[in-house]
Order: C-alpha cells, then structure tokens, then sequence
C-alpha cells in the first residue's frame, strides 16, 4: 500500500484514476487548486506554487499532470518534479500526449526529460486524443448545432478512452515492472469524424455530423470560449498534427499494460449517451 499524490484528481483521468488506486489498497490524496472539501484532498496551485510542500508530505508515488490552458508544461510540471526528487519518491507517472517527444525542445518533452533525469523510477504516458474530449470541449457544438467543429479534415485518430489511461496510471503506480519506460498509449481502432459523428448520432437517435473548419475558425472559436490565445494557438498546432495524421497511428500498450484490450468508442459513446441529451 502506497501513499499516492494525484494531480488533476478531480479532472477527466484523475477522477477515474482515484477509485482504481483506492481499489488497489492504496491511500489517495487529491491534489486541487481550490480550497478543499475532504480529508482526503490537499490543496495545490500549481501556478504559484503555493500548497507545493505539504501535498508532497507523508507521499509515496505520484500522478503527474500539466492542467489544460498552460503552454509553460515545463514550469509547472518541472515544480512537482523537483518535489518528488527532493522527497525521493518511489514512483513518479507523469501524463504527457502522443507525439510530445518529436520535438525534444517543446515544453512537455523538457518535462519528460527532466523526470528521467530526476533518477526517480518513473513512467511517461503519452495519451492520443482522449474520447471524453467529445462530453467536455466539443460537447456545445454537438448539443446546440448537432455538429462537431474541428480542423482535421478526414484524418483519422486512435482515440482513448480516459477510463483506459487511469487504468494503465494504476497498474505503473502499483510496481515497477514497466520502469523507465515511456508508452503511447491509443484506442484500438482509428476513426474519422465522420465516423464518430455516425456512432454519436446512433446512440443518441440524433442526426449528428462533423463539420470541417479551416484553423481560423477554429482559433476564434477558441478565443470566443475563453481560451487564453497561447493556448488556443497551441491547440490549434495540435489539431493540425491531427490532420497531417499523426494521431492514426495504434499501439498496443493498453493490453500489454493492464491485460485488457482498450475501450471501443462504440462503447465510450454508450456509456457517456446522457450528456449529448
Ligand atoms: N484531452 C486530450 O485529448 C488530451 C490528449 C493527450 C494529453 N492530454 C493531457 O491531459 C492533461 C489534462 O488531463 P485531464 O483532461 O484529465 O485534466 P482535466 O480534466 O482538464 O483536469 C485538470 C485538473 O487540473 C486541476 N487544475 C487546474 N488548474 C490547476 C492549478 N493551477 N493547479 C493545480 N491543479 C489545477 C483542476 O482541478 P481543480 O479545479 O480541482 O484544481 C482540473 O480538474 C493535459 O496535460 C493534456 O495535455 C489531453
């Protein structure tokens, strides 16, 4: 039984990752930006850095992650990684995203280097685009116009289900048989948006459709949901990858990982059906 520090815990992979590691024995502490509201959370802004000392306190093993909306990754993952050096934690997973180390000079890659240099025995998880992206950042279109808006054109993505990245999370934080190891970690089949508009419109009996957008029409409506424009631009980089089609691409390290094949988004798409209604 591990003591295990969670950031994000109250986001998208922490949220499924806290019960996993509850399941498995270990003690939880959620880490949250926000004043808390259980024993089991401890307060952090990674921001500025205030609460850093004491979430590191009485810590085991830790899940790290830069909260969306921040391109400086480094700077707020490189705090949480001096901590856990300065701590001499027995288990560092950090969650980057597919496709982060192609650049060695972009600000997640530095992250990821700056753990494996930590000594520490350590994980990186680099996620392809999550299935959960379309109940959260691309839920309004979906729910007002019927349509999902995005850049990409027919280029495919080996989408994951963020229950299926928790599970893997799990398995590294319980041992150390896959140390020093960084995995992509994809769905196990790649589809269109045209695909995932079908699947989307035959679970909620909605006529549901993708509509391509140049990258201009992209950013604005980023900027018009409040993004910070570093981060809008970012995100469009990002989505321009997708359409090149860097984000086709399957591996097999879910299965390998935790000994099941990773979710269908078929089955995404059921399990999530009330928040398209
Ligand atoms: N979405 C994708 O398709 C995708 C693909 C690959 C990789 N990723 C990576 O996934 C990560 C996001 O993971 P996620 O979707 O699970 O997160 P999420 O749902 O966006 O949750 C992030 C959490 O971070 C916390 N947070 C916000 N500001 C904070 C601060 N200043 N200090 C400390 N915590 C703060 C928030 O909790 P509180 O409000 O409680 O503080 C929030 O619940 C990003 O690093 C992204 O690059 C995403």
């Amino acid at each position: 039984m591990s003591r295990i520090l969670v950031i994000g815990a109250h986001g998208t992979v922490g949220s499924a990752l806290r019960p996993l590691l509850s399941a498995r024995g270990h003690q939880v502490v959620g880490a949250t930006s926000r004043a808390t509201t259980a024993p089991d959370q401890v307060h952090l802004d990674l921001l500025t850095g205030d609460g850093l000392t004491q979430a590191f306190e009485g810590i085991d093993a830790a899940f790290l992650l830069s909260p969306p909306g921040h391109v400086n990754q480094d700077e707020l993952l490189g705090r949480l990684i001096d901590a856990a050096r300065t701590r001499r934690l027995d288990k560092v997973v950090l969650m980057s995203a597919m496709g982060a180390d192609a650049d060695p000079s972009a600000p997640l890659a530095r992250a990821e280097q700056q753990l494996v240099a930590s000594g520490l025995p350590w994980n990186v998880v680099r996620p392809n685009w999550f299935m959960q992206n379309f109940n959260t950042f691309w839920l309004q279109g979906i729910r007002e116009q019927n349509a999902i808006f995005l850049p990409v054109g027919s280029a495919r993505g080996s989408f994951i289900d963020a229950r299926d990245i928790a599970a893997v999370a799990a398995e590294l934080l319980s041992g150390h048989a896959h140390d020093g190891q960084a995995f992509d970690l994809t769905g196990a089949e790649a589809l269109d948006h045209p695909q995932v508009a079908e699947l989307l419109s035959r679970e909620t009996g909605r006529s549901i459709r993708f509509q391509d957008i140049t990258p201009e029409q992209m950013l604005e409506g980023l900027l018009g949901a409040g993004l910070p424009r570093p981060y809008a631009e970012f995100m469009n980089v990002i989505l321009g990858y997708f359409k090149a089609g860097y984000s086709e691409r399957i591996t097999d390290a879910v299965a390998r990982i935790t000994g099941r094949a990773p979710r269908a988004f078929a089955e995404y798409a059921r399990d999530h059906r009330a928040a398209w209604l």
